[in-house]
């Protein structure tokens, strides 16, 4: 059976989408971005899921839960990408391929968010693009659960 679904995470502050930081982040809400996103999956025919929250664990056991069940996931752990070793073995754990997203480019920022615990085990990266990194990662998942259900 084909297994074309993929599940968003947006990690900690991503709720504050469009009233957050403004010149860094934007003026696009999250529900702005994941109907965005809806409408993508719904022309390239693949079920998506979005999820946010602020919490480190909920975040773990979200992952934990869609094992088996998504193909892909699509994931911006906010300021958890720099320090959560429980997410990075929650992703390992489970084995779900997945694509990093950062909104902004962290490379020109502070220091400390030029590190991920994460990056070392995506299947990809996205990072600087905007939303448009979303739409990109999105894209290019469905094609890869295509080719490897094909
Ligand atoms: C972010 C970058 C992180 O450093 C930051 O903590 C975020 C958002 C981005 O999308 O650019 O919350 O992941």
């Amino acid at each position: 059976m084909q297994n074309l679904s993929i599940l968003v995470i947006n990690g900690p502050n991503l709720n504050l989408l469009g009233t957050r930081e403004p010149d860094i982040y934007g003026h696009e809400t999250l529900a702005d971005l994941e109907s965005m996103l809806k409408k993508r999956a719904d022309e390239l025919g693949v079920n998506l899921e979005c999820f946010q929250s602020n919490h480190e664990g909920a975040i773990v056991d979200k992952i934990q839960e869609v094992r088996g069940k998504v193909g892909f996931i699509l994931l911006n752990a906010g300021a958890f990408t720099h320090t959560s070793v429980a997410i990075r073995d929650a992703l390992s754990g489970v084995e779900i391929p997945f694509y990093e997203i950062h909104i902004s480019n962290v490379h020109s920022r502070e220091e400390f968010r030029h590190h991920s615990y994460l990056s070392a085990i995506a299947k990809g990266v996205i990072v600087g693009f905007g939303l448009q990194g979303y739409i990109c990662a999105l894209d290019s998942a469905a094609q890869y659960l295509r080719s490897k259900n094909s």
